[in-house]
């Protein structure tokens, strides 16, 4: 039987600052069926895309993105924060709802012409995701669609993605 995501996503208005309302996927990630029919969601959107990797942010992308690329057999790549990694990497600096951050790759994290399937938990502005898109077409790679868990409609990443490149998108909630 199918199980309302909805469910499993807890609310928190005003933060990390006033204004956010602000939606956790800990309730989720921490119920395996719930984790196990996200994760499996976003995995059917994903294979006929034919990624060679997939790729996700710092630190929740990784929740999504490492248990999707075991299951598909394939590799992972993180974005990380700035300053965590140890050998010469690409940058990108975005802004988010709330503040500015900087990721980063290893150059040697993609190979030119290796087909990417970028995720995150949680779509808002999309400076997180396009971010991400920027360092892997620095690195030569071919971002072959993009997938969260929550979308969040009113703040336009959706748009902001596209304005990069349209891609295949999919968000298996909206708020
Ligand atoms: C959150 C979230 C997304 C990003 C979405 O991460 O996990 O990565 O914000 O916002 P955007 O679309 O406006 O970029 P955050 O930067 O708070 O870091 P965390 O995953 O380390 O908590
Ligand atoms: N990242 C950016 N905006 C967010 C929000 N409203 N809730 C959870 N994570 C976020």
């Amino acid at each position: 039987m199918e199980i309302d995501l909805h469910d499993y996503i807890a609310t928190t208005p005003d933060f990390p600052e006033k204004g956010v309302m602000f939606r956790d996927i800990n309730p989720l990630i921490g119920n395996g069926a719930a984790y196990r029919q996200a994760i499996n969601q976003l995995i059917d959107f994903a294979r006929p895309l034919h990624p060679d990797i997939i790729a996700g942010p710092e630190a929740r992308g990784f929740v999504v993105g490492s248990p999707m690329a075991y299951q598909m057999g394939i590799g992972f790549v993180p974005a990380r924060k700035y300053g965590k990694l140890p050998r010469k990497s690409v940058n990108a600096k975005y802004g988010l709802e709330y503040g500015h951050s900087e990721l980063q790759m290893h150059v040697d994290a993609i190979q030119p012409g290796q087909r990417v399937f970028i995720v995150d938990d949680l779509l808002a502005t999309g400076g997180t995701i396009t971010a991400t898109m920027n360092l892997v077409r620095q690195l030569g790679g071919i971002v072959v669609g993009t997938g969260f868990f929550i979308e969040l409609e009113d703040l336009n990443g959706r748009e902001n993605i596209m304005k990069i490149d349209n891609v295949p998108f999919k968000a298996l909630l909206e708020y």
